[in-house]
């Protein structure tokens, strides 16, 4: 079979895989974007809740990203700011997208997720660019100053460029490889450790039996543990803890650690019991504590801390215990749920291989890396996507 010759060969056609295609397309740069899955963009169609949470309005950077990570998460500041949230909202808003912000400068579609990635297949076509979809890499290596690619449906693409693009390991069921790692360990590139991120955490059994009757139980709780905290809801579930709070310190979380979660973070929890006590001492402990908490948490931490009865048969010393069960409850989770559901990959390929400004490999000629596949993370709540976005379009302007 006679090889395609192109440009362009972006592996991936997600969120930044799209977003270079667009940019590179519009440049009059013949491009090929491929992706193994049968449809585009498949974990932004999930995304927050079917809505998308496409970016956050207070992504900084002009001080150093603060909502990323990585080895160096001062990488992302220069794409970030070259393409940076507003612009992402700009071209929503000109492709006629209704959109809100939810909570935390959380924007998201008001109508769904799909419209985004019309948005990106829209403008992919416009510009020109070639979309295979079912299609993955059996082999790819240099030809030449380019590169030649062998797909799986047997037919072979050179191109000047190569953009690595399939993203992370998260949820493998929906398409996820650790390809571009593969890929660029074969191109002699280092890829830092990996690990799941923005992920549940799971609990010891004996732990989890007493947490049980809780899932569903929601709060807004300042989360604590691997140097910094989060002060957002935090929800129990059969297999632990989850919400926001605690996706956001799973990304900081390390094994053997253990976190400290405020359940009623501001509050006195001592005094309020004890003024409650005074008040009326014939009230129930845990009815007391559930005008604080939700009820059945309540009851849960009465009976974790062996308190029965009313408030006027406990002292000070039990009060306090509670006070501190409520907001400085330290527990040691055993691990996460893994990449079976967490929303990214911490680690990836190492950024000081990598060209800030272009995203191009400093070593390889020709070749890039964009999105979660480079070795930077985003906070929860719309920073991945805006990695993806700035990333993309940063290697589009040259690739
Ligand atoms: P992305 O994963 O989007 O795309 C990679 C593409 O490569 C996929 O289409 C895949 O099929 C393809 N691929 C993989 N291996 C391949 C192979 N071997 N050959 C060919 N193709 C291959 N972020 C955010 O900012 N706001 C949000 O609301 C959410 N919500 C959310 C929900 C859930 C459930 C998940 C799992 C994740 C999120 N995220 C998020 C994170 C966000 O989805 C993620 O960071 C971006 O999609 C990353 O974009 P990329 O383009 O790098 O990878």
């Amino acid at each position: 079979m006679t090889p395609q010759s192109v440009d362009v060969l972006i592996v991936g056609a997600g969120a930044a895989g799209m977003m270079c295609a667009v940019e590179a397309g519009r440049r009059g740069r013949s491009v090929r974007v491929l992706d193994h899955a049968r449809a585009p963009g498949e974990k932004i169609r999930i995304s927050g809740g079917g809505r998308c949470n496409f970016t956050n309005l207070g992504t900084t950077h002009g001080m150093g990203p603060a909502n990323f990570l990585g080895e160096n998460p001062r990488f992302a500041t220069s794409a970030l700011k070259r393409f940076s949230q507003h612009d992402f909202v700009k071209r929503v808003d000109a492709a006629g997208i209704a959109w809100h912000e939810k909570t935390l400068g959380q924007l998201f579609c008001d109508d769904s997720a799909k419209q985004i990635i019309r948005m990106l297949t829209d403008d992919m076509r416009a510009a020109g660019v070639g979309l295979s979809l079912g299609v993955s890499v059996e082999r790819v290596g240099r030809l030449g100053d380019g590169y030649e690619a062998a797909l799986s449906d047997g037919s072979v693409v050179r191109a000047r460029s190569l953009v690595l693009a399939t993203g992370g390991k998260s949820i493998p069921k929906m398409g996820a490889t650790g390809w571009a790692y593969d890929a660029a360990r074969g191109f002699g590139l280092r890829v830092t450790e990996t690990r799941p991120a923005l992920v549940p955490l799971t609990f010891e059994a004996g732990l989890l039996e007493q947490l049980k009757p809780l899932a569903g139980v929601a709060v807004d709780a300042v989360v604590k543990g691997g140097g910094t905290s989060f002060a957002e809801a935090m929800l129990f579930t059969h297999r632990g803890l989850s919400g926001p709070a605690i996706l956001q310190i799973s990304s900081y979380w390390r094994e053997g650690e253990a976190i400290t979660v405020a359940m009623a973070p501001g509050e006195d929890v001592y005094a309020r019991l004890k003024a409650a006590k005074e008040e009326n001492g014939k009230q129930m402990v845990h009815t007391a504590l559930g005008h604080i908490i939700p009820r059945r948490l309540a009851e849960s931490v009465c009976e974790r801390e062996g308190v029965k009865g009313k408030l006027a048969e406990v002292g000070d010393r039990t009060l306090r215990r509670l006070d501190a069960a409520v907001n400085a409850w330290t527990v040691k989770p055993v691990g996460s749920e893994g990449y079976r559901t967490a929303e990214v990959t911490l680690g990836g390929i190492a950024t000081d291989q990598l060209d800030q400004q272009t995203m191009a490999a400093k070593a390889v000629p020709g070749l890039y890396v964009i999105g979660e596949a480079a070795d930077v993370t985003g906070w929860l709540g719309g920073y991945n996507f805006q990695w993806a976005w700035s990333s993309g379009w940063a290697a589009g302007q040259v690739c």
